[in-house]
């Protein structure tokens, strides 16, 4: 358990490490872990800003009473986001600290009743002040960056922004919390990956915010999940910028279901056509053994995304089809596709994959390709093709 860390002077990092969930949200893998943060601002008056989730609860609270003393009690506690890895800590921190006084904005009393039976706050509006003596905190509400009543906290003595999940990502914070401290390298895919399974489908919601907020002056962006931003709040800004626009890089990804080697020896006639295309960065994933949110990761990420299916049950391979679900549930956009695919006693699996790329309005790149049983050597000879098409259509979309 790290202890906590000022940020800047009378402003700590007091968040934990969380290296015991498999699953984040029951779904997605954390095998690098996730920190939740929560930050606490010694002033006049006190305030912590979000908690933790309920792990590790002991931990949290020594670090609050060494940065507080044994006496002191905190005034405020800010909910930027409710969800419960941030808010997991606040039954507990009410019994401890019973004056505390919860600021929050409409939605936040309204989801608060209902979650810990918190009867009334101190409702705040977009752009409302709170002096807590030396330093102020102003509040911008963001919905949907991730639930309807998150909002971000700006102290404007240090420009400090306390985003909420905006800006976070998947990983633990390995001893160093700060940016300049940190190995990005390591972090960025786990961000990314943070980013396109969890706040990707509200791009449209992280735009509007990035948009509110370009006129404040951000020197430290601190979110709940992840390194702090000190020294290039600008990176991780930008990141979020470009991947809330869909914008990709040059790549292609190639995902194939296989029950009896089929669809993969297809989809390895692909991956060679994508090579001889020029196109070096191919990552190329079994939905049976690739876990879907390192999938939908790198489908946001590359340009080209190439998906092949045996036909199961008159339709789409099962993990396939959940994968689908997922990133037509996410609204990725702005993407090439490619499809080809297998079936034996009934197809149905390559239509339904071209009625996807037709619901997402994705570009269709061809030839499709449908084999029955086992692809003949003209059908691989097209599966190549493919994937020379797809790396022409990436190489042209990158001049
Ligand atoms: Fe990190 Fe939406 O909670």
């Amino acid at each position: 358990m790290q202890n906590g860390k000022p940020i800047v002077k009378d402003v700590y990092w007091v968040g934990v490490n969380d290296r015991r969930t498999a699953l984040f949200e029951g779904i997605w893998p954390i095998p690098l872990g996730v920190s939740y943060n929560s930050y606490l601002i010694v002033d006049e008056k006190t305030v912590l800003i979000d908690t933790v989730k309920d792990l590790s609860v002991n931990g949290y609270l020594n670090k609050l009473k060494q940065m507080l003393g044994p006496d002191r009690q905190i005034d405020y506690l800010v909910i930027n986001h409710l969800e419960p890895d941030h808010s997991g800590a606040l039954p507990i921190i009410k019994r401890v600290f019973p004056n505390i006084r919860i600021v929050g904005n409409r939605k936040t009393a309204e989801f608060l009743k209902d979650l810990y039976g918190v009867p009334d706050i101190h409702l705040v509006q977009d752009g409302e002040e709170l002096r807590l003596g030396r330093r102020t905190l102003q509040f911008f509400l963001t919905p949907m960056v991730h639930w309807p009543e998150t909002m971000m906290t700006y102290e404007t003595t240090d420009g400090i922004l306390f985003a909420g999940d905006a800006f976070g990502g998947f990983g633990a914070l390995e001893g160093g919390i700060f940016d300049d401290e940190v190995d990005l390298d390591y972090y960025e895919n786990e961000i990314l990956r943070y980013f396109s399974n969890i706040v990707g489908k509200y791009s449209p919601m992280v735009q509007k915010a990035i948009q509110k907020l370009s006129d404040v002056d951000v020197k430290i962006v601190a979110s709940t999940h992840g390194p702090i931003w000190r020294t290039d709040p600008g990176h991780i800004i930008r990141l979020y910028d470009r991947w809330s626009r869909h914008e990709a890089e040059p790549g292609v990804v190639v995902v194939f279901g296989s029950m009896y080697g089929a669809t993969e020896k297809m989809a390895e006639a692909v991956e060679r056509g994508v090579a001889d295309g020029g196109v070096k960065t191919i990552r190329a994933h079994n939905i049976s053994t690739s876990h879907v949110s390192y999938v939908i990761r790198d489908a946001w990420r590359y340009q080209g995304l190439i998906l092949g299916s045996p036909t199961y049950d008159t339709g789409l391979f099962p993990p396939m089809e959940s994968l689908l679900r997922l990133l037509c549930s996410k609204k990725l956009s702005n993407r090439s596709a490619g499809v080809f695919g297998s079936y034996g006693w009934s197809g149905g699996a390559v239509k339904a994959l071209k009625q996807f790329v037709e619901d997402g309005k994705l570009g269709l790149v061809e030839p499709v390709v449908e084999a029955r049983f086992a692809a003949t050597s003209e059908q691989l000879e097209r599966c190549r093709a493919l994937g020379r098409a797809m790396a022409e259509r990436v190489r042209r979309d990158e001049r």
